[in-house]
């Protein structure tokens, strides 16, 4: 319900809560999870046991760092390109094996949160005082087109953490295309994927025992509360995430306990819950080849070659530019 039409955001924030929150059924963009409080969380949520992503994208990494040193090598050297670089504790496997060999490489790592690169930045000067390192803060998209100025060497794209499983198979696809223009022959773009695996494991991934993964799902409505002078109650609502089998999709919600009326002040705005109506916040995509080298398609990219922990519950890709 709403108290008034409003058509005039000032802030991209502000315009999706708006949209999310008067739509039926009510939903809020994941990307909006991480200001500084849900940028620590996540960390803890890659730290934890449940979470058995992290650590088995980094075992890939650190078993297969001599041949990605190898297959990403040139004579002119390469730029690593990293998107969604976080705290970098899987990078710095590759870096630190690319510094000992003297592999010819400057580090680009991109985030959307200035503080997580400030932290990057700093704790790779500290190690390796040499390396070439260059942060951009932005979201993917407003970066892609910087990118594709890139282009005096070889450049590998790099995108781990199945951060892309928190799009949409569509807007995959067009966030693919984008990345599939900035490339060059030669170019490679390096992809970590979450693979569909027993239910349970996965569901146990965003439902852990201590609670972590309900405070940073929560923690979206603590920042509407902060940043748009809204009063959401948190005891209030259930972290509900599901997983479908049939379309490897998990999905995360906040349920309403009861039927309340939230006051989002900045927006003028009072919305009505029911008993039990949900706000979908966030879908973690799971993939098996055929899903991937299906978006690989779409995108105009081909798959040359993957690599999958001792379980098989995590894969790495490289994609190049399909030749047309
Ligand atoms: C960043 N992203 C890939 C994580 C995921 O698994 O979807 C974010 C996350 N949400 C809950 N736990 C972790």
């Amino acid at each position: 319900m709403t108290t008034q039409e409003k058509t005039t955001f000032a802030t991209a924030f502000e315009k999706e809560v708006y949209e999310g929150l008067t739509a039926f059924p009510k939903y809020l963009s994941s990307k909006f999870f991480y200001d500084k409080k849900g940028d620590k969380l996540f960390q803890e949520i890659m730290a934890m046991p449940e979470y058995y992503l992290t650590g088995c994208e980094y075992d890939i990494i650190d078993s297969h760092k001599e041949e990605f040193a190898s297959i990403f090598s040139a004579d002119n050297g390469f730029d690593l390109i990293e998107l969604g670089a976080g705290d970098g504790k899987k990078t710095k496997l590759l870096l630190a094996h690319f510094m000992q060999h003297n592999v010819n490489f400057s580090y680009k790592p991109i985030d959307i949160s200035a503080d997580v690169l400030a932290e990057l930045k700093e704790s790779v000067n500290d190690t390796w005082p040499e390396l070439d390192i260059q942060t951009q803060q932005g979201t993917y998209v407003e970066v892609l087109d910087n990118i594709s100025t890139f282009n005096k060497r070889k450049k590998i794209i790099m995108l781990l953490g199945s951060n892309i499983g928190n799009l949409t198979h569509d807007l995959a696809v067009d966030f693919l295309k984008n990345i599939q223009e900035a490339m060059r022959e030669g170019d490679i773009l390096f992809m970590g994927l979450d693979q569909k695996k027993e239910p349970e494991r996965i569901l146990s991934a965003y439902k852990d025992s201590k609670g972590i993964t309900e405070a940073f799902n929560k923690n979206l409505l603590k920042r509407i509360n902060r940043e748009l002078d809204a009063n959401f109650d948190l005891d209030a609502f259930t972290h509900w995430p599901t997983y479908n089998p049939e379309t490897g999709t998990t999905k995360s919600f906040l349920v309403s306990q009861k039927e309340q009326l939230v006051n989002i002040k900045s927006l003028n705005l009072e919305i009505h819950l029911q008993a039990w109506e949900s706000i979908h916040t966030e879908i973690s995509q799971k993939y098996d080849d055929s899903i991937v080298y299906w978006l690989a398609k779409e995108a105009g990219l081909q798959v040359t070659d993957q690599f999958a922990d001792e379980n098989g519950y995590f894969k790495d890709y490289l994609f190049e530019k399909a030749s047309s």
